[in-house]
């Protein structure tokens, strides 16, 4: 494999921190999930687990009448939801902790829900799982989405795409099994819809791809990024039959 280029880090976040998440995912498949989780009291604790610059945050404020700690290990994140919480006025409802979701300093047993998309496999899902176990309340909710391999035999650039970014990822058997040996009992499941990975997505991605190129005309090093990026949304357009964003509600038993 070819060594990263040393400006790889600096032109990922000058694309990603600028666009309306940081994974796929929508407002109407965070509202499906929501309605599973049935018996949730009427102002309940949540925790949302790497929130990035927090658009599922924001829509759980809207979806929920709760208390929302959202946390991300990444500080330029958590300080532009910081912004967009004083903006929308909702610090009393919003926290935006930096905080590593391995040893999130919560409370034990002090959250009805714990909501985290794409980011629990940063630090392997049976231990994320394990860290949300203890933080729910006993009954407690948990909602997640996570990849997961739904076709034999991918090409080898979308192997090795995977590879490098989520190497252990498994199949949708792997996910239900993880979820029940990590103390949890499965409510439902469902397949993040193309528009999800698109709208808020990929497509500002492109938008913001394209600016930048603008932007580093003149620097040969940072558009040889910018060109290792945009393959990500174009092996999705070719072979997104290959894998998926899966959401996951369960419950704490
Ligand atoms: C794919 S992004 C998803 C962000 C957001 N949930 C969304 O869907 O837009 C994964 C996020 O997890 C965060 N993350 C990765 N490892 C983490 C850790 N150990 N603790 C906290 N956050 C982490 C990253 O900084 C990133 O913001």
């Amino acid at each position: 494999m070819n060594e990263p280029s040393p400006r790889f880090w600096e032109i990922f976040f000058d694309v990603y921190e600028h666009l309306p998440r940081q994974g796929p995912g929508s407002k109407s498949c965070a509202a499906q999930a929501l309605a599973l989780c049935s018996e949730l009291p009427t102002q309940p604790e949540i925790l949302d687990l790497g929130c990035g610059v927090g658009c599922q945050t924001l829509y759980l404020s809207e979806l929920t009448a709760g208390s929302i700690t959202a946390i991300d290990n990444h500080a330029p994140s958590i300080d532009r939801l910081q912004e967009t919480i004083v903006k929308l006025e909702l610090t009393s409802r919003i926290k935006a902790v930096v905080a590593d979701m391995a040893a999130p300093n919560q409370v034990p047993e002090s959250f009805d829900l714990i909501w985290s998309e794409g980011a629990l496999y940063s630090i392997g899902l049976r231990s994320a799982l394990k860290v949300c176990h203890e933080l729910l309340r006993p009954a407690g909710y948990i909602a997640f989405t996570d990849a997961i391999w739904r076709k034999e035999n991918p090409p080898p650039a979308v192997k090795a795409s995977f590879d490098l970014d989520y190497p252990t990822m498994g199949w949708l058997k792997d996910d239900l099994a993880a979820i029940k040996d990590c103390g949890f009992e499965l409510i439902g499941h469902f397949t993040l819809p193309d528009e999800a990975w698109w709208q808020d997505f990929y497509t500002p991605m492109e938008v913001r791809i394209s600016v930048l190129r603008t932007k580093y005309a003149k620097d040969t090093e940072a558009l040889a990024v910018l060109d290792q990026i945009a393959e990500e949304p174009e092996m999705h357009r070719r072979s997104s039959d290959y894998y998926a964003y899966e959401f996951f509600i369960a419950r704490r038993t």
